[in-house]
């Protein structure tokens, strides 16, 4: 008589879990509700784009998956942990970091000053040196005061001491506002760099050709909830989305 095949270990099969996933997130400021139940999965090494006209929630939404913002309902989960409702610096210590909406600099100290204090973080890839190597206008401007930066500095800067954290997941708010072409382009570059080692990337965004370079995914958010979402394939291929739920054109 043969031998019954033994069963594979579970985990064999299962489904990796994913860096970061969103559950019916409600939350909002005072008694004012913003969000109204927004579900997202971030797959490791994938780019996420969250799209969606001004004020229709989108820094809201990074802001309460990070803790500063309180949930209502709902609940987000780091590598499978549920960290809703934990301090801020727990939630960061699970791996996540964000680069905020409308680059803030520490104005009195140098650009090597401010990256020391982020690199206090847990050991990992990026280190000053990488950093500096990966943005070399950063590495001339090393004993620089932060604010006498230009603004393409300023987001390397503030992308830089994110990345010093090495995070996880990284989410980003609208990264390429206002900048030149040259260093949106580098933005874009660091996604993709992340994403080749795994880290996947939450991208806020208004320039939708940054959101379909860096993404595979879409989302786009009205009125605090998700209205469509899909693969970045399905977005740039059906230009009638863009021109409903973002009132513009794609070229
Ligand atoms: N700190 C706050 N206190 C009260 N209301 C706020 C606060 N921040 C944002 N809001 C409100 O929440 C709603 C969503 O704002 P949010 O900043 O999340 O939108 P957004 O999609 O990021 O917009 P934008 O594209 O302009 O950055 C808006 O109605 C806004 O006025
Ligand atoms: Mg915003």
């Amino acid at each position: 008589m043969t031998a019954q095949p033994t069963a594979a270990p579970v985990e064999e099969h299962a489904d990796p879990v994913p860096p970061l996933v969103v559950r019916g997130l409600a939350s909002g400021y005072g008694g004012t509700q913003i969000l109204h139940g927004v579900d997202l999965t971030v797959p490791a090494g994938s780019g996420v784009a969250v799209l969606g006209r001004n004020g229709m929630g989108k820094t809201t939404l990074l802001q309460t998956i990070m803790g500063f913002v309180p949930t209502m309902a709902g609940e987000v989960q780091v590598d499978g942990r549920r960290v809703t409702g934990e301090a801020i610096h727990t939630v960061a210590r699970a791996g996540l970091r964000i680069v905020p909406q409308g680059r803030r600099v520490f104005s009195s100290l140098t650009v090597e000053e401010t990256l020391q204090i982020s690199a206090r973080g847990p050991a990992g890839t990026w280190t000053a040196e990488r950093l500096f190597d990966t943005f070399p206008s950063l590495a001339a401007r090393k004993k620089n005061r932060s604010d006498r930066l230009s603004g393409g500095e300023q987001e390397m800067l503030v992308i830089g001491r994110a990345l010093l954290g090495n995070p996880t997941c990284l989410l980003l708010d609208e990264p390429s506002d206002g900048l030149a072409p040259k260093i949106v382009e580098q933005v874009s570059e660091i996604i993709v760099e992340l994403r080749k080692e795994g880290v996947p990337v939450v991208l806020v965004e208004q320039n939708l050709h940054l959101a379909i370079a860096a993404a595979d995914f879409v989302n786009i958010l009205a009125r605090g909830a998700i209205v469509w979402s899909g693969t970045v394939d399905e977005f740039r291929d059906n230009r009638e989305i863009a021109v409903r739920h973002l009132g513009v054109g794609q070229d």
